[in-house]
């Protein structure tokens, strides 16, 4: 991968400060008849847990819902998602994941068992949302399934069987119960977890612990030829490589790739996270600043990989990933619900710009979460449905999926002060699946521009077309009252006279 990928110089030019200085140069030379790794398109992955809002009334109304749904699955969020090429939805958690009992979601809804859901505010859970209901609604939406399986308080038997209650084509009874429930054909499965935050919601495990029930759970996940999902084994978090260097070490078959959690928070302070509005500059930094240790907590575990894995089998899943902020006052603060500004806009466009320069070994993202929990596409209030700045976004970049990367060099300055700093400007170069060039651009700067030179070598392009999000406040946001006060708008400027406005996200053809 060394000399294809970007190279990003802090050379310090144009550097500005909190105050501001002047315009940033940044230059960046592509080299468009050379290719890098495929962005895999489930690096725009979903997350979607039994967590307050976002399942039920996210997306599961039920049948005699008033809001306009199809069988139970509301119609606004479904076209909606859909809009966004949404590739593949993780569920049912996240923690609840270890305390999920499939059993419990399947047969006629009205004689399912209603739980408390003791991880997201003890409410109870009705279990109308179970697994035909999942599958129905990736199905709807057009997505692949990633199922999370219960390792924390579940045995390998629930587990085996609830593998082959989904994925067995045979006359067994397990089977035959899901054909009596309302589906013929196996239902398909992209991946599957083997437990999550095994190190803590998930067990409180040690990683040498985990291996060995992973060799033992792994073992028992039968399926029809052809048909198993890719298994991910559950790992660490931020800048923990201890499980990525367990895991690798010791688990020599039936595994796919490791999962990794990282999420920004503001203060990086889990007792007070800080404000989704309302913020100064100082947490827009920040923010921006703990986003973008992403880079260097990836290289530190892809490192492991390449050693443990020099073949390149095992793939690095952040299946969790996004910011979380202090529960909003008055709102129930085990439902993790939290409004969504141009700051989450533009830490998704870094994040992928990340992801994508990784994309060899990072081949699978979830952002958390879909719908009315933390970094959401979307926000409802009962029959009413907003899209977020991140909704956007993801919507902006799907050009992105499947594309196969392009390598380039970046110069850029560095936007913050001495004891925090972040690139002024990152970037994505890619061939699209439409064999078009795009070219991705965000500035991190809420006050200063950048002035982008670009150097093509092998492809002549004069213009830059495509769409920009940015705002006039770094927490400008869309609510019920005001649905789009951040939306795209189209951009197009000659690559002569590119220029890029402070706090803002570019996807743009190169033509
Ligand atoms: O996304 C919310 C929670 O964060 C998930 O349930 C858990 O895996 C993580 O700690």
């Amino acid at each position: 991968m060394k000399g294809l990928t970007t190279a990003l110089l802090v050379a310090g030019l144009g550097a500005s400060t909190l105050l501001g200085a002047a315009p940033h140069q940044v230059s960046i030379e592509i080299q468009a008849q050379q290719s890098g790794p495929v962005i895999n398109k489930d690096i725009y992955g979903q997350f979607a847990e039994h967590l307050g809002r976002g399942i039920y009334e996210g997306i599961w109304v039920g049948e005699d819902s008033p809001i306009p749904n199809t069988q139970g699955f509301r119609n606004d969020v479904v076209a909606a998602l859909k809009a966004i090429q949404v590739p593949l939805v993780r569920w049912p958690g996240g923690c609840f994941a270890d305390e999920y009992h499939w059993r419990d979601g399947i047969g006629p809804r009205d004689q399912r068992p209603v739980k408390v859901n003791t991880h997201w505010g003890g409410v109870e859970e009705t279990n109308a949302f179970g697994t035909h209901e999942f599958f129905q609604f990736v199905e709807l939406i057009g997505a692949d399934a990633y199922v999370n399986g219960n390792l924390g308080s579940g045995t390998v038997q629930e587990m085996a069987e609830w593998m082959e209650y989904m994925t067995s084509d045979k006359n067994s009874t397990l089977a035959n119960e899901r054909r009596k429930n309302g589906r013929e054909e196996p239902f398909e499965i992209a991946y599957f977890g083997i437990g999550n935050e095994s190190w803590g919601c998930g067990g409180h495990m040690r990683p040498q612990y985990y291996v060995d029930l992973y060799r033992q759970y792994a073992t028992f996940l039968k399926t029809p030829p052809g048909k198993r999902p890719k298994l991910v084994a559950s790992g660490g978090h931020t800048e923990d490589t201890e499980w990525t260097e367990v895991l690798s070490a010791n688990i020599h078959r039936d595994m796919d790739g490791i999962s990794y959690h990282f999420y920004t928070l503001p203060t990086s302070d889990w007792q007070k996270k800080g404000e989704a509005l309302g913020f100064d500059e100082s947490m827009w930094l920040a923010t921006l600043e703990r986003t973008y240790r992403i880079d260097q907590y990836l290289r530190d575990n892809l490192a492991v990989l390449d050693k443990n894995d020099p073949d390149g089998k095992l793939a690095f899943y952040v299946d969790e990933w996004g910011t979380w902020y202090d529960p909003e006052p008055g709102r129930e603060p085990g439902f993790l619900y939290q409004q969504n500004s141009l700051r989450d806009a533009v830490v998704t466009a870094v994040n992928f710009n990340i992801f994508h320069e990784h994309a060899k070994r990072v081949q699978m993202t979830n952002i958390a979460q879909m719908i009315n929990v933390l970094q959401a596409m979307i926000l409802t209030d009962k029959e009413k449905m907003i899209l977020t700045p991140t909704y956007h976004v993801y919507g902006m970049y799907k050009v992105f999926q499947d594309a196969t990367s392009v390598p380039f060099k970046i110069e850029t300055g560095q936007y913050g002060n001495g004891d925090k700093s972040v690139p002024a400007v990152t970037a994505s170069v890619a061939k699209g699946t439409d064999g078009k060039l795009y070219l991705a651009l965000v500035n991190l700067d809420p006050n200063e521009s950048a002035t982008v030179g670009l150097k093509l070598n092998g492809i002549k392009a004069s213009q830059a077309v495509g769409q920009i999000l940015t705002a006039d406040k770094m927490d400008a946001h869309n609510s019920f009252a005001q649905p789009e006060v951040v939306k795209p708008k189209a951009f197009s400027a000659k690559l002569s006279n590119l220029s890029l406005p402070a706090k803002s996200v570019v996807v743009a053809e190169l033509k």
